[in-house]
């Protein structure tokens, strides 16, 4: 029986979405595949209302993670630590041989931009990264208030990760100040895994031409050349992928961004509502994400064998994250998933654990 995922990615597929994947293959050069990749960029740049230059790579959003770093910082930057997200993107920046520092709280609260502030005021970064929707904690990070801090440091470039966000919560790019937005297919775009969407201002790709050591699969600078004179991709792209991704695109824009968002706040609701009559929510209070909800484990229920009942009826939740495993549970409110899917869920939650 197919289990309906109620994880945080990947996220339920809908039918026509899988479908489209099955079309016969077209060549990565031939014009059919510029028309279709233009096309997407295209329909992208409209939804997420933006100008800045967008890549879709064949990879998960963590190559983007790493591109980020590899192609906008040179020596310094500040990584914002408040879960396993933003802690996988400061051992990157190690990894890449960076001079990284990390502000970190505690799993389950916020970075806040007056802790930003404090260590910018000390020493000068390049770039501040920063997870939007902390996956692991239901966290999600004020990035409207982050983003204006940054205004104030035009040397530092803001690099977000809304990986498991965006096309659920609302991100203003431009507003929020953001120089590079990532994210990967198979969260709130509800595709399947394997693509990963970058969104990169002119400020980010200025940097990234003096900063050496990019690489070639994901730097910046190649991709947006490549795209500029030929309307496609460096390497050879999931085409397949692609196909879903451009059906995908039209059934978003028909459903409407700002339906899309409201939907997911009021599946948010629903659940944050339930998990605080029935247990306690993880996020600190004011800081919770529209796409996943974290709940405390307050009952001490044995989670793997409350995810094992809901197998037997065709759902699937997310036990914690890393360490959190048992003593916190995820819910994912994302992609396609309607409000009546998610009363679905809940009432079975209810029936197995008699609450
Ligand atoms: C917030 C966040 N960032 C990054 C990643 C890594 O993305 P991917 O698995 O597509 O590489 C995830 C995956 O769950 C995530 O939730």
């Amino acid at each position: 029986m197919h289990k309906k995922l109620f994880i945080p990615g990947p996220t339920e597929v809908r039918k026509e979405v899988l479908d489209a994947q099955t079309k016969p293959l077209i060549g990565h050069r031939m014009s059919s595949f510029t028309e279709l990749y233009t096309g997407i960029i295209k329909k992208l740049k409209e939804l997420l209302d933006t100008e800045n230059f967008i890549t879709v790579l064949t990879a998960s959003g963590t190559a983007l993670m790493e591109a980020a770093i590899r192609n906008c910082v040179k020596e310094n930057v500040l990584c914002c630590v408040s879960g396993a997200f933003g802690d996988r993107w400061y051992k990157i920046a190690q990894k890449c041989d960076k001079n990284a520092d990390a502000v970190t709280v505690e799993w389950g609260k916020s970075i806040k931009p007056e802790m930003i502030e404090e260590k910018l005021k000390a020493k000068n970064y390049e770039a501040v990264t920063v997870v939007q929707n902390e996956t692991s904690t239901g966290v999600r990070a004020p990035i409207e208030e982050i983003g204006a801090l940054l205004k104030k440091y035009p040397d530092t470039l803001f690099l977000v990760d809304t990986v498991s966000s965006l096309m659920g919560d609302k991100i203003d790019i431009t507003g929020c100040n953001i120089d590079v937005c990532l994210t990967s297919s198979q969260k709130a775009f509800a595709l399947p895994p394997g693509l990963a969407v970058g969104i990169i201002n002119d400020k980010a790709l200025e940097k990234a031409k003096g900063v050496s050591g990019r690489g070639h699969y994901a730097d910046f600078v190649g991709l947006k050349d490549y795209f500029d004179k030929k309307g496609q991709t460096p390497t050879t792209p999931a085409i397949t992928l692609m196909y879903a991704l451009n059906t995908q695109l039209d059934r978003i824009k028909q459903e409407g961004m700002e339906n899309r968002y409201q939907r997911h706040l009021k599946m948010a609701q629903y659940v944050r509502e339930w998990a605080k009559n029935n247990f306690t929510l993880f996020a600190e209070p004011g800081y919770e994400s529209v796409t996943v909800t974290c709940i405390k484990n307050t009952k001490n229920i044995n989670v793997a064998g409350l995810n094992k009942e809901l197998g037997k009826r065709g759902f699937a939740i997310s036990n914690g994250y890393g360490k959190l495993k048992e003593q916190t549970f995820r819910i994912a409110h994302m992609g396609d998933i309607t409000l009546d899917e998610i009363q679905e869920l809940i009432n079975n939650i209810n029936e197995i654990l008699g609450l």
